[in-house]
């Protein structure tokens, strides 16, 4: 089997970076066709689909080959030529994986950002399902795949148009529906940083374990440490701003109310994982990050960093950053926008030297 095209899922507003980045790391995929949170890249020479398919970038969600668009106004008829479709391009294929979902996803925190996209999609997957051949219809529609899967792609581009697509489940990102994990914030709410932590814990699959001590610069109010105490870990935040109460309640958190440069150095002794997650430019968190890798003495095993993108330019500086984390000891540097993030990217830094 080969492909001709590759499609890429990333945050609406995120194409240019997206674009970038696949001509700098991937220079035989050119761009094809864009939409606010799809793009499609054509390869320079057929793809022979032989093992699973990487992008290295750090703007897409998730991505797959694209074997082309299908339109109209009637949902069942296209569903029904959707098969046809596939059948004449990738045949002989079964999917136990049917994943569809909209382009463009509402942010975290903004309005619309409550689950009716995500039931637009889970209709159209049913229809599917049901408009297909005997064996699609056992599919799991929008279910998280297993690494090794074959997955049918369907990206609601507009509502009348579904650009169809494949791909084999391989690194967490690649098994959710359009790279989104199914995840829920717990109730009552601290905040989205719960979402993002919990993400980032899942797509880099750091090995945390509980009674790990770990410190996070920038806590408050105190989602992602909610995640992580839930996880059995001990958290310390650091943070001049009040905590939420359920988490300074908590018998394995310890506050330490203060900017991150006023702290003691023994705060950071033995922690096992350090986490920064400060409303601040990205040079002031690498700064930050000086005072307490290099003079402050602390060596964790990984750190989780928000790089907030106050400058759409701040993309092309991504690879410079990671040169600089790098530095401070550690082979691997991992950067994914997140689902759960907004204009910010996360860093996962591991495997000390
Ligand atoms: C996006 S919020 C953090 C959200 C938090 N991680 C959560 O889970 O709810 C950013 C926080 O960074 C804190 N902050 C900014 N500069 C800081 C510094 N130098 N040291 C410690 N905290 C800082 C702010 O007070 C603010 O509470």
């Amino acid at each position: 089997m080969s492909a001709r095209f590759v499609f890429a899922v990333t945050q609406a507003g995120a194409e240019r970076a997206l674009k970038n980045e696949i001509a700098r790391e991937h220079p035989d995929l050119r761009f094809a066709f864009s939409r606010p949170g799809f793009v499609t890249f054509r390869a320079a020479k057929e793809i022979v689909v032989g093992r699973e398919l990487e992008l290295r970038s750090v703007f897409a969600r998730t991505w797959g080959y694209s074997i082309g668009k299908l339109g109209g106004d009637d949902a069942i008829a296209l569903a029904r030529d959707a098969w046809r479709f596939i059948g004449a391009e990738v045949p002989g294929t079964p999917f136990p994986h049917v994943h569809v979902w909209q382009r463009e996803r509402p942010l975290p925190g903004d309005e619309g950002f409550d689950g009716a996209a995500d039931e637009l999609a889970r209709t159209i997957g049913a229809l599917l399902v049901g408009q297909g051949p005997e064996a699609a219809a056992s599919a799991a529609v929008n279910a998280e795949a297993a690494a090794g899967d074959l997955v049918l792609d369907c990206v609601l581009v507009e509502p009348h148009e579904w650009w169809l697509g494949w791909h084999r489940a391989a690194s967490p990102e690649t098994r959710w529906p359009g790279g989104v994990p199914p995840l829920a914030i717990p109730v009552p709410r601290v905040s989205r940083a719960y979402l993002k932590i919990a993400e980032a814990l899942q797509w880099s699959e750091i090995p945390i374990s509980a009674g790990d001590r770990c410190v996070e610069i920038g806590s408050a109010p105190g989602g992602s440490c909610l995640a992580l105490l839930e996880r059995g870990l001990n958290v310390t935040g650091i943070d001049p701003a009040e905590m939420d109460p359920a988490v300074l309640a908590h018998a394995n958190f310890t506050h330490v109310r203060s900017r991150a440069k006023d702290v003691k150095r023994s705060v950071f002794r033995d922690c096992r994982w350090l986490l920064m997650d400060a409303n601040v430019a990205p040079g002031y968190t690498l700064d930050t990050l000086d005072g307490v890798l290099t003079q402050g003495g602390a060596r964790p095993e990984g750190l989780v960093l928000t790089l907030k993108l106050t400058d759409p330019a701040l993309a092309e500086k991504l690879p410079g950053i990671a040169d600089r984390l790098r530095r401070y000891g550690y082979r691997r540097v991992r950067m994914r926008q997140l689902a759960f993030n907004r204009q910010e990217v996360c860093a996962v830094v591991s495997e000390r030297t």
